[in-house]
């Protein structure tokens, strides 16, 4: 840590000391939407209210202070923030509810302008490049009842040491790297998180090794392309995940997302290399189409991306992909969209997450020529459901009858008497087993496929 970041720390300390003044029986409540790196802010989010002295509340009508972080890759982010925030408006008097409003979502001007009109009783709104500056915020609202708009337009600094409480006992998130300088076509989140800055790769690691002594065994490296981890005199993220894999006591490392085009030999071999690392790896395709993805500004082909595909294949045993398609995209034509279902077919992804293409605001997207009518846009999307419901189904059977080694997470969320975790490929199994085996790794035999999950037995 550097002297800057240890007198933001400090003042941030003051903060906390001085607000536990005003939150005496006060509670708070967090509603995250959006991606891992919404989760690991509203991590930290959490863990400075609570350095403020709230204790955190069961749901959000019954707190004192909600946060919303927000999300805005897609449209319907949008009524879903604005209908909760109606619900809460009547609700508000009677907790002397203070409302604060973060995340993506805030970085937009039309939704602060939206929020200034409509909702005046949003009481903080502060944006992605200033989490560490909330409590600051919500003191000053706590000692002079003051409105509060803060959103800042340029990058904010990397903050680090900044309080957190994490919500998943098994997997933690750990964000390396923010922002993103690839404007996808498409894509809103270069304009709500701002360019790309790296943490240290000595701030990564300390965090890293403190979470092992915690007792965590899986970790999540985050960052929206993190192979284009920078983290000074040459070190890349190949060079972090070996160091990460010298870790003791981290069994499992996963990392979300690539980007096709900065996947370089140097990471391929240290997927390869590591026994921690994963080995199903999350490559976004986005579309199977050359052409669709020139648009998208992808920067990378078809063939390029199915290239490195039998490349990683060739050179990582056991691996396999998983995947984000878009479907629908300004200009998209039937052999366009064939090209992704061939693609599909070719890679067999264990799993695809889709998305009907969505007009945000401000992006190059919005302004193209040929915008795909709905029901064209829904009948592509159920074909493509259809292909992959197939594909998930067809992989899930190479592990029938394997023995996978499984991190138990707890008990399933619909019968308390099977337990339920993830293989080291991330796949979920249910089985029959006693409590005590929660937060441990136990070898599961694989007796049969359920499209979104496997069933097994301890052996
Ligand atoms: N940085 C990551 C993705 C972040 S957003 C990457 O490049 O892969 C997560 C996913 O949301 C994207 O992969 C994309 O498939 C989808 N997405 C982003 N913008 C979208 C839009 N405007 N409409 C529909 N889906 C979108
Ligand atoms: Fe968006 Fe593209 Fe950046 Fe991913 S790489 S966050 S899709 S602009
Ligand atoms: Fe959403 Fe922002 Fe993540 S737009 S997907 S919360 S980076």
């Amino acid at each position: 840590m550097d002297v800057k970041e240890k007198i933001k720390i400090t003042e941030n300390e003051k903060t906390f000391l001085k607000s536990k003044e005003y939150t005496i029986n006060l509670t708070y409540y967090i509603i995250t939407m959006g991606c891992k790196l919404n989760e690991n802010d509203s991590e930290k989010i959490a863990g400075m209210l609570e350095k403020m002295g709230y204790k955190e509340a069961t749901s959000p009508e019954v707190a004192n202070l909600v946060v919303f972080n927000t999300c805005c890759i897609r449209e319907n982010a949008e009524e879903k923030l604005f209908g909760k925030l109606g619900e809460l408006k009547n609700i508000k008097k009677a907790n002397n509810m203070i409302i604060c409003l973060g995340g993506c979502m805030s970085q937009e001007k039309h939704v602060i302008d939206k929020v200034k009109q409509s909702y005046p009783y949003v009481d903080i709104v502060f944006g992605t490049h200033n989490i560490h500056k909330l409590p600051e915020m919500i003191l000053e609202k706590l000692m002079h009842n003051k409105k509060i708009i803060d959103v800042w337009d340029i990058d904010g600094e990397v903050i680090e040491g900044l309080p957190i409480k994490r919500k998943n006992n098994n997997s933690a998130l750990v964000t390396i790297m923010y922002g993103c300088n690839n404007f996808c076509s498409y894509c809103i989140v270069p304009y709500t998180r701002g360019r790309e800055r790296s943490r240290k790769p000595k701030d990564i690691l300390n965090e890293i090794a403190d979470l092992s002594k915690q007792g965590y065994k899986e970790i999540m490296l985050l960052g929206q392309n993190v192979n284009s981890y920078v983290g000074g005199e040459g070190y890349t993220f190949a060079n972090l995940l070996r160091d990460i894999d010298k870790i003791e006591g981290i069994e499992i490392v996963r990392f979300m997302s690539p980007h096709p085009k900065d996947f370089t030999d140097d990471v391929i071999d240290a997927i390869a290399e590591c026994d921690s690392v994963c080995k199903v790896i999350h490559l976004p395709l986005q579309s199977g189409s050359s052409n669709v993805l020139k648009l998208m500004n992808r920067k990378y082909t078809k063939e390029q991306y199915l290239n490195l595909v039998y490349k990683i294949r060739s050179k990582v045993k056991g691996v396999s992909f998983t995947t984000d398609i878009i479907v629908g995209f300004p200009g998209e034509t039937e052999s366009d969209f064939e090209d992704t279902l061939d693609v599909v077919e070719r890679v067999g992804f264990e799993q695809i997450f889709m998305f009907i293409y969505s007009v945000r605001v401000g992006t190059v997207a919005e302004r193209m020529p040929d915008h795909i009518p709905d029901n064209i846009k829904s009948e592509r999307f159920n074909r493509l459901k259809a292909l992959a419901d197939d594909m998930t189904e067809k992989e899930n059977f190479k592990y029938i009858n394997t023995i996978q080694p499984v991190l138990v997470e707890g008990e399933s969320k619909t019968n308390p008497s099977v337990l339920t975790g993830r293989t080291r490929n991330n796949k979920v199994v249910n089985f029959v087993g006693s409590k005590d085996l929660i937060g441990k790794e136990v070898n599961v035999k694989i007796i049969s496929q359920h499209v979104w999950y496997l069933r097994g037995e301890v052996v």
